[in-house]
């Protein structure tokens, strides 16, 4: 996987539909100098549309906006009934594959968690162990998808709050082991690292950034956090990743650090919950803006 050959699209947001419409009247207007070029959607919530809702997406069609999914239930994760012979929903593929070609994707996106057993869904991203045998059945099923599509495939680093059972390889090993055997991008999440690093205190972020293989980074998320969570049951977690809060400087560092070390076709600002106005969102985007530029301006410098 050759990221230059990848097209580029600058900064995006989540397509989310409590904000689609000033989302979209923001996309056309003046002042969106290269802040919002493209938007992220989850696929799982645009195939098989009928009535009002394929209405609504026929007018985001309509704006012109560019469109890259990031998908919630390929879960790459399952290991197939059949060793070696990966096995997906054909449903949620079908629909997938039609829309892709409709928004003419230039790449598509999941996490490495399991979010399905066999045929029922599990409503959520569930670590998987990062041994081996994990690498060797989401390289299968990675390699499936992109020749099932004919689109290279994005595996995003998640957020884990457990681990199922012990590690074989560090979190930067496995992923990278991922990233050879399957031949595909990464999807690097700047928060997600922050998150893992404050919550497991297993690596600075800075040094996961040196471990990995950053020549695959095509996209970036970027988002808030909430800090200090205690669950219903007690439980403490340093920092849970929601995307429903503003981003924090130290995960801006990150961003400025990857930024340093390679360059990337996309970046995400990810919000999912607790939705500001839009004005909110997009002075994060003049923020991440500033980053880019500023690495660009450095890079420029250092030739
Ligand atoms: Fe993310």
């Amino acid at each position: 996987m050759d990221k230059n050959k990848l097209s580029k699209a600058g900064l995006g947001l989540g397509l989310r539909r409590a904000l689609t419409q000033e989302t979209l009247d923001f996309y056309s207007s003046e002042n969106n100098t290269g802040l919002i070029e493209w938007l992220e959607i989850v696929p799982e919530n645009y195939i098989y549309l009928g009535g009002r809702k394929a209405q609504q997406f026929q007018e985001v069609l309509d704006s012109g906006v560019a469109l890259i999914p990031h998908g919630v239930n390929l879960s790459i994760g399952t290991a197939p009934e059949t060793p070696g012979k990966p096995c997906f929903d054909p449903y949620l593929i079908d629909g997938c594959k039609e829309l892709f070609q409709q928004i003419e994707a230039p790449w598509f996106s999941d996490h490495i968690s399991c979010t399905r057993v066999g045929e029922y869904y599990l409503q959520n991203l569930i670590p998987v162990p990062m041994i081996q045998e994990s690498v060797d059945i989401i390289a299968d099923n990675v390699k499936f998808l992109q020749d099932e599509f004919q689109l290279p495939f994005l595996v995003e680093n998640p957020s884990f709050y457990s681990t199922i059972i012990d590690a074989e390889m560090s979190e930067a090993q496995f992923i990278n082991s991922i990233l050879e055997q399957a031949d595909c991008g990464m999807l690097l999440d700047v928060n997600n690292i922050y998150v893992n690093a404050t919550n497991h205190g297993n690596y600075q972020p800075v040094e996961f950034l040196d471990s990995l293989m950053l020549e695959r980074v095509v996209q970036v998320h970027i988002a808030g956090h909430l800090n200090g969570y205690h669950s219903h049951t007690g439980h403490k977690i340093e920092i849970l990743d929601t995307h429903g809060e503003g981003i924090i400087d130290e995960v801006y560092e990150i961003l400025r650090q990857l930024l340093a070390r390679t360059e990337v076709n996309a970046i995400l600002l990810e919000r999912d919950s607790n939705f500001p106005e839009l004005k909110e969102l997009v002075e994060e985007l003049k923020q991440i803006q500033g980053v880019v530029a500023r690495s660009a301006c450095d890079a420029a410098i250092q030739v």
